[in-house]
């Protein structure tokens, strides 16, 4: 593991697409976690992932042949099929075919799962995968965030900024327990006041006062966040404009993470006079990550920090964390 941390994966549910880039019947690539993986959407419409190398000889179904770049291997029905010898498996890694073979191999005779699988929850217009290094089924559920309902109309577009940042995602999720950075990362007017509270359980959540400045002068602002799990949260930010992000890592290899910063806004300030002023909101969170990301990616983890009263609740932000690790 990386020097500057050693923290393994967490499990949980992270996001690895966003709905409106799998169509029915189209499959691609997925790189995260150090695992090579295929996601594919069936004919009728679920997005399933595979383990992406083939148990035949080893094709990676990812990858098709004579298809437009970047499109994996051919969907079938509720199958995918392998580019290399045109074996078919299902979302749940049985074979259901060897189009050339007389006599099936006894596993795929028996009907047994062959390839592994990961469980998919497709919710917030993204679709989320289920990490356990154990292989343990999921112990809660992706949370629904009203906002990014793809029925609630009263919402706009989401817009979407993808960082890769080269850290670990326990050290990102910190900066929520951190309210003394504020100031000196981002510039905010004043020492924001913050709390946070943990459910005992995989929930936690926080508010911080966050005045912002303004050409008009200071304006009051707060940041609600709520984090469910290690790979999903969502803050709303409340002051000058109503904008919600959901603010959702995941570990692409030992290295790097992948955040993805994904905003919505009231379709209504989105078409009005105060538009130009949701976009700047926008541009200052972006702005933040890129400042926080200065830090993440030079920063060493120190397990026994020297800590001052004015910190945050870092030593319970770090409890309530190590639950998702496992030995
Ligand atoms: S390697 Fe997949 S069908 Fe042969
Ligand atoms: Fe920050």
């Amino acid at each position: 593991m990386n020097k500057r941390f050693d923290m393994p994966y967490p499990y949980g549910w992270f996001q690895v697409a966003l709905s409106q880039d799998l169509a029915a019947g189209e499959s691609r690539p997925l790189r995260y976690f150090g695992e090579e993986m295929v996601l594919f959407r069936t004919e009728d419409g679920q997005a399933k992932i595979l383990d992406a190398y083939c148990p035949h000889m080893g094709g990676h179904l990812g990858y098709g042949i004579r298809k437009e770049p970047g499109q994996g291997g051919e969907v079938r029905g509720d199958t995918i099929v392998c580019p290399f010898h045109g074996w078919r498996f299902n979302g749940e890694g049985q074979c259901e075919e060897i189009p050339y073979a007389t006599h099936m191999p006894p596993r795929v005779a028996d009907k047994q799962c062959v390839m592994k699988s990961w469980p998919v929850q497709e919710r917030n217009q993204m679709i989320w995968m289920w990490y356990h290094p154990h292989n343990e089924p999921p112990h809660y559920e992706v949370e629904a965030v009203e906002e990014f309902d793809p029925e609630n109309g009263e919402w706009g577009e989401m817009e979407i900024h993808t960082f890769k940042v080269k850290t670990h995602c326990q050290e990102m999720a910190e900066n929520g327990a951190d309210p003394a950075h504020f100031r000196y990362v981002h510039g905010v007017a004043e020492f924001p006041a913050s709390s946070m509270g943990f459910d005992g359980g995989h929930r936690r959540q926080g508010k911080v006062d966050a005045p912002m400045e303004t050409p008009r002068g200071v304006v009051d602002g707060s940041i609600e966040f709520v984090c469910n799990g290690p790979g999903q949260s969502y803050t709303r930010f409340s002051g000058i404009c109503e904008t919600v992000e959901m603010g959702n890592v995941t570990p692409i290899d030992e290295e790097y993470v992948e955040y993805n910063a994904i905003f919505i806004q009231p379709r209504a300030d989105e078409e009005s006079a105060s538009a130009g002023v949701a976009r700047a909101i926008i541009k200052d969170i972006c702005r933040q990550i890129e400042e926080d990301s200065i830090i993440w990616e030079h920063k060493l983890y120190r397990e026994k920090p020297m800590l001052c009263d004015g910190d945050g609740p870092i030593a319970k932000f770090r409890k309530w964390y190590s639950q998702f690790y496992v030995e």
